[in-house]
């Protein structure tokens, strides 16, 4: 099986163990604190995914969330694996959480997947191939005015409460949109963008595991991705992240 279909295959098995899971507090624990949670579930669902590629794809490298990253020697292709994307949301709402999976070879795309796991929607995208709400292609927004635009972000608090260099840029910002949304699963949020249900993303932390496979999706439906300072998205670091349904609006977007 190409990698595509493998990946196609287990995010849905992956699904099904989530829709069916009963979620008992002693499984929930914290990483850096109350803010930054992960369950047994997380943990679980890397495992299984990181089993089943390399059962496949034995010479594949994986970074994923929950674990050391795996580097194989020929490090072609890395996937990059996010089990649940909004823990809290897992948690505390049972629904708007994802499984993210994104696949490169090097520093080419070659496809990423999400899955919005309660609501069964799988977004695809494969380089050169488009974007698609499972079987539906997807394509971003054609609003190009400021004020027409709404913005998502996964995190109100870091993105607008708290003291960072953008900080007052990101206010300036969200009084020029038309509105501003909260969803707090950046691979989700992104998915937004993607099918033109948002038209700006921003947020001023996201890892690797959050943004590799939605970026992939994102661009295939038209859209562009950078970070804050309006450079290229990095693919192995930490990063800000702003994502755009148009290259062609990122003028405005960064003159702000
Ligand atoms: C987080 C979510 C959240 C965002 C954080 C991410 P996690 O991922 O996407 O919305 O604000 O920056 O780390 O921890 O739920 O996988
Ligand atoms: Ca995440
Ligand atoms: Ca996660």
């Amino acid at each position: 099986m190409e990698r595509f279909d493998v990946a196609a295959e287990i995010i849905q098995e992956a699904g099904k163990i989530l829709r069916r899971c009963h979620l008992e507090q002693a499984e929930i624990s914290q990483k850096t604190g109350h803010q930054d949670l992960v369950t047994f579930w997380d943990r679980k669902i890397e495992q299984q995914l990181r089993h089943s590629i390399l059962t496949a794809f034995p010479q594949d490298s994986i970074v994923g969330e929950e674990y050391p990253p795996q580097e194989n020697c020929d490090r072609k292709v890395t996937w990059y694996l996010d089990p649940i994307d909004g823990t809290t949301n897992f948690i505390n709402q049972h629904q708007n959480y994802a499984i993210s999976m994104g696949c490169w070879e090097g520093a080419d795309p070659l496809f990423g997947l999400v899955l919005d796991v309660e609501r069964e929607t799988l977004y695809w995208g494969k380089h050169g191939g488009g974007a698609w709400q499972d079987q539906t292609p997807i394509h971003t927004s054609v609003r190009r005015e400021l004020s027409e635009l709404l913005l998502t972000t996964p995190g109100l608090q870091y993105t607008f409460l708290e003291p960072h260099p953008y900080q007052e840029r990101m206010i300036r910002l969200s009084r020029k949109v038309r509105g501003v949304r909260c969803l707090g699963s950046v691979a989700l949020e992104l998915c937004e963008v993607a099918a033109g249900r948002a038209d700006l993303f921003v947020t001023m932390r996201s890892s690797p595991w959050d943004h590799n496979a939605a970026r992939i999706i994102l661009e295939e439906a038209g859209g562009a991705i950078f970070t804050v300072d309006g450079d290229e998205l990095p693919l192995d670091q930490k990063s800000t992240v702003v994502g755009l349904n148009s290259y062609s609006i990122k003028s405005c977007v960064f003159s702000g």
